[in-house]
């Protein structure tokens, strides 16, 4: 009789406990997608070194990386680099446009440096300023021995209603899949018109002495790519090349004498943090690892960079740096929590639209929220549904050979709205001040094929009551 009714009591019991965690379990798997896509979890390979990508181009002393970037504020400048192997040759660059007969020329210059015992070649950048917006123009470079002939498009002036398309690629290294990145990329029916990298471009220093040779061979293999339209580059932990006990402890050698960007054309005095204005597009570049606590330099720069967007001449406002400030993987899980803490509450305040990271080499997609109550003893710690936030987008999923970040917290928080371990590459296009499209593709679909595409609406020209998912596929 007892025996029964503590039976009784415990089966209420139980069943309270039960229709509690299963209640509360509801609550806590309100996320998004995780994607249920298994592709096979091999690491990638890095191709080898006599691959066809890595070819060194015919001639004495032929250029070889050749790869542009945005040269000035408002896109009608272009940064050309290349490297000649065996002596310096000119560091001068002819330019045409398309329907013209005169031949410019732009002067630049060389440079070289050492790493431990590796001597790079001649490392050369030139600025053509000037331009006229929306053109085609060819240049030559290598003049004197070898010459190569390229060419890229300006964009167009700058305006809030200009359609323009970029790609986004990060954390690419130089594995069988970076190549499938690339080429689905290319040929992406949705033609990226620049490429938005948002950091770790080689792996050189996953090799022994971080063999610099495999800076050369990166620069060899994107420069069919970098060297038609421009990439617009984030310093990312790869590019930090930080080794003191091989005698190199100045950071970010190989990276700045490799690759140039305009950061005085936006008042910065560092490469690692700066804005560019494209279409109708303003983006600001920053650095997840340069110092950017308050009196930092980067942290007074963007204090003056903010006001200084005009949303009504670029309407877009986008920011990317290398590591996410939201992130649901278990690799890298949180490493961006102090820049989030300093800097989202601005994000909300200037309702930036998008923010771009890599690192997490994977695919994710937030919803827009905000976590930025949060005063040290309110308790209100929580990300919060909010329509003047950005929306975060990881895209570190380019295919290094260090492979894919799988493993995810569970269960997916409610900000992440979906995420996928597969190598891929983003499309953000612009269509006019209200409408921008996103859709990230991954590798193992069709060139055509959207893994998971979002409508994202303008938070300045769009009242904040209104979704910002208009539409999910
Ligand atoms: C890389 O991709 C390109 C374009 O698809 C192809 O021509 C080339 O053979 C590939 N190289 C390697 C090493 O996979
Ligand atoms: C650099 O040092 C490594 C290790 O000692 C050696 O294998 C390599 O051949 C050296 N490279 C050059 C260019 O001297
Ligand atoms: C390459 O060009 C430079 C400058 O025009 C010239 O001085 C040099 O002799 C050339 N080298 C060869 C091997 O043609
Ligand atoms: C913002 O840009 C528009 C369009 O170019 C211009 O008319 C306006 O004067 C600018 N506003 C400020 C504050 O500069
Ligand atoms: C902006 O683009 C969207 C998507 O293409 C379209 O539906 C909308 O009508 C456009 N707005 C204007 C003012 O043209
Ligand atoms: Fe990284």
């Amino acid at each position: 009789m007892v025996m029964g009714v503590v039976s009784w009591d415990h089966i209420v019991l139980v069943t309270l406990f039960l229709v509690f965690f299963i209640l509360s379990d509801l609550e806590l798997c309100n996320g998004g997608i995780t994607s249920s896509y298994v592709r096979n979890d091999d690491l990638s390979l890095d191709m080898p070194i006599d691959s066809d990508v890595f070819r060194i181009p015919p001639g004495y002393n032929a250029p070889q990386q050749v790869h542009i970037t945005q040269g000035d504020h408002e896109g009608k400048g272009v940064i050309v680099s290349w490297i000649t192997p065996e002596e310096p040759g000119s560091s001068t660059v002819l330019y045409w446009a398309e329907n013209s007969q005169h031949k410019s020329q732009a002067n630049g210059f060389f440079l070289t440096y050492k790493f431990f015992n590796y001597t790079s070649g001649y490392i050369h950048h030139c600025s053509i300023n000037n331009l006229e917006f929306d053109t085609k123009y060819y240049y030559e470079v290598g003049i004197g021995n070898t010459t190569r002939k390229f060419w890229f498009r300006t964009p167009p002036r700058i305006g809030p209603d200009v359609p323009y398309t970029f790609g986004l690629i990060g954390d690419l290294g130089q594995t069988h899949d970076s190549n499938r990145t690339l080429t689905h990329y290319e040929l992406n029916p949705t033609k990226g018109q620049t490429v938005l990298f948002v950091g770790d471009l080689s792996y050189a220093d996953d090799y022994p002495l971080h063999d610099n040779n495999r800076w050369d061979t990166w620069g060899r293999f994107i420069e069919r790519n970098a060297a038609y339209q421009p990439w617009i580059w984030t310093a990312g932990n790869h590019e930090i090349d930080f080794v003191p006990e091989l005698g190199e402890p100045k950071p970010f050698k190989p990276y700045t004498n490799r690759y140039h960007v305009p950061y005085k054309a936006s008042e910065s005095t560092s490469p690692f943090w700066y804005s560019i204005k494209r279409a109708s597009a303003y983006i600001i570049v920053m650095s997840s690892y340069s110092a950017f606590g308050k009196y930092t330099p980067q942290y007074k720069w963007l204090v003056k960079e903010l006001p200084k967007v005009n949303r009504t001449e670029t309407p877009w406002l986008i920011v990317f740096m290398h590591c996410p400030l939201y992130s649901s993987y278990v690799h890298h899980y949180m490493e961006g929590e102090t820049m989030r803490v300093i800097y989202e509450e601005w994000f909300v305040q200037y309702k930036v639209d998008v923010v771009f990271a890599g690192h997490v080499h994977a695919y994710e997609r937030s919803e827009r929220v905000s976590n930025i109550a949060y005063n040290i003893v309110n308790g209100l710690c929580t990300p919060i549904s909010d329509q003047s936030a950005p929306v975060y987008i990881t895209i570190g999923d380019g295919g290094n050979l260090e492979g894919l970040a799988t493993e995810m917290t569970e269960p997916q928080p409610s900000y992440s709205a979906y995420r996928e371990a597969s190598f891929g590459h983003g499309i953000l296009d612009i269509k006019n001040r209200t409408h921008m499209y996103f859709g990230w593709h991954r590798n193992q679909d069709g060139y055509a094929v959207e893994a998971d595409s979002v409508w994202l609406l303008n938070r300045y020209w769009i009242s904040s009551e209104r979704s910002s998912v208009a539409a999910l596929r």
